[in-house]
């Protein structure tokens, strides 16, 4: 039996992969501890999407070299986009590193471990990558037991992803789309609230092009989720991330708004407002459609938040064109924008065809005007809340302040409010608030 340590960089999924990761090492009989001191083993979930995450890996890795050779019995692994893309290479050149475990392939990580104490001394390797049978439990179409804990649960509706945008990594390191059963996600819902979870969030790099070649489709995949799981298994939210403009459909907003347990918040990424760069970006639509989209899901759904993704600095991106995002998001008052700096990608069309010709000083400069012009609109945003009653989901102790928990609305706005009094645990329950204040990430609030 192993102690087993597991670290996680990148997005919700790898968020995910790493519970499914440490169910099978539970399974397995190993354990999983909270603590990196206490392990013999310490995984890292590693993320491809920037250079910049890559390093942090890196270096995390190297953190943990003279723990390596110095005790023989000690293991270290890496898991996710970075081992797919690099692993082989990366066992190779690390001597501190003992595994490496593609993203479908991560569930055999007991297999793995076993395979490393099976051999003789403590130079040996093991690495897995690519591919793995279609029915493959956790990665493939079947569903996990859902018998991962918390009042917050992950859920992934497919796998891979079916886009080509010049820039990104994650085609090439999580595969094809790959959409799973309806009846198998329905169920798996439906055993998380069962279990405690009061959340899920439906996870798919294109979510609404869920079961597209499979004759599903996601408006009805919500209506099943909302009859296998209805309010008596516990079960009072569900989300869904990261919606493509070019896919979201009206018909997805309306089953949306039909369903009062759906949350009001769409993650919808526009990436630019430059129809210069978005064709080069091949994301497939035009700034008019995104904006026509954004208009659609506001007509159904006057409420709902909207969050968006932005990259600044990508190949040509001129100062004009710059300025046609900062346009974007001064109208569109989004919930909240995710800037981040172009990072060329091996293996990527853009870091084959483009040179990453805006200078790094320019990068910056871009990401902090949008970042400073997406702060105002939060700031302005929340002091028109001031007053107004919000539900929230209590989610805990607040990471900054021993007195106050924090929750959040269905719409995704975050709130802090005072800790219940000793002996009242709020932990996934709904409860009413009032807004007090606001800065541009937070609502300071009572209870009413
Ligand atoms: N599937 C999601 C997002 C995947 S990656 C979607 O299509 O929206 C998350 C975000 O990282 C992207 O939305 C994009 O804004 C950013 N990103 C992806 N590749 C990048 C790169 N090479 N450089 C900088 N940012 C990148
Ligand atoms: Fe990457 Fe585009 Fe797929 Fe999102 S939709 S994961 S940005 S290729
Ligand atoms: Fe997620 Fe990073 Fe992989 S954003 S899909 S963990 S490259």
């Amino acid at each position: 039996m192993r102690k087993i340590h597991i670290v996680t960089f990148g997005c919700q999924m790898n968020k995910l992969d790493s519970e499914l990761a440490a169910e099978a090492l539970v399974d397995a009989g190993h354990m999983v501890v909270p603590d990196e001191h206490e392990a013999d083993t310490v995984v890292f979930n590693t993320c491809s999407v920037r250079d910049h995450a890559e390093q942090r890996a890196l270096s995390r890795l190297a953190g943990l070299r003279g723990r390596r050779l110095a005790d023989p019995d000690f293991r270290l692994g890496i898991m996710g986009c970075f081992a797919e893309r690099e692993g082989r290479e990366l066992l190779r050149r690390l001597p501190y590193l003992d595994f490496a475990l593609g993203t479908r392939q991560f569930p055999r990580i007991p297999e793995v471990l076993d395979e490393l104490d099976s051999r003789p001394g403590d130079a040996a390797k093991a690495g897995r990558f690519g591919e793995a049978e279609e029915d493959f439990p956790g990665i493939g179409r079947a569903h996990p037991r859902g018998r991962r804990r918390g009042i917050q649960g992950f859920v992934s509706v497919m796998r891979g992803c079916g886009n080509h945008c010049s820039y990104c990594v994650v085609p090439n390191v999580r595969g094809g789309e790959l959409s799973r059963r309806p009846e198998d996600i329905a169920a798996e819902v439906r055993a998380l609230a069962l279990a405690g979870t009061r959340e899920v969030t439906l996870l798919g790099q294109n979510i609404d092009a869920y079961g597209k070649r499979e004759g599903a489709n996601l408006a009805a995949l919500f209506r099943l989720i909302d009859s296998e799981a209805p309010p008596e298994t516990g079960l009072v939210r569900i989300r869904f991330v990261t919606s493509h403009p070019r896919d979201i459909t009206r018909e997805l907003v309306e089953a949306v708004a039909a369903l009062p347990r759906m949350c009001r918040h769409f993650h919808m990424p526009a990436q630019s407002g430059s129809d210069a760069v978005l064709a080069r970006m091949r994301r497939g639509y035009h700034r008019a459609e995104y904006v026509a989209k954004l208009t659609m899901i506001r007509e159904i759904l006057p409420d709902s938040g909207i969050a968006s993704d932005f990259i600044v600095g990508f190949p040509g991106e001129t100062e004009e064109d710059f300025l046609a995002t900062r346009d974007l998001v001064e109208k569109a008052a989004f919930r909240n924008c995710y800037i981040f700096k172009y990072s060329p990608r091996p293996g990527t069309p853009a870091a084959r065809e483009l040179a990453d010709d805006v200078p790094d000083g320019e990068k910056k400069r871009r990401n902090r005007e949008l970042l400073a012009v997406q702060n105002r609109v939060n700031r302005e945003r929340g002091l028109r809340l001031v007053g107004n009653r919000l539900e929230v989901l209590a989610e805990g102790l607040s990471a900054r302040d021993a007195d106050r928990w924090t929750g959040r609305t269905g719409d995704n706005l975050i709130c802090v409010f005072p800790a219940p009094p000793e002996g009242e645990d709020l932990t996934g329950r709904l409860i009413r608030l009032e807004v007090e204040s606001a800065t541009p990430l937070t609502l300071f609030c009572r209870r009413l």
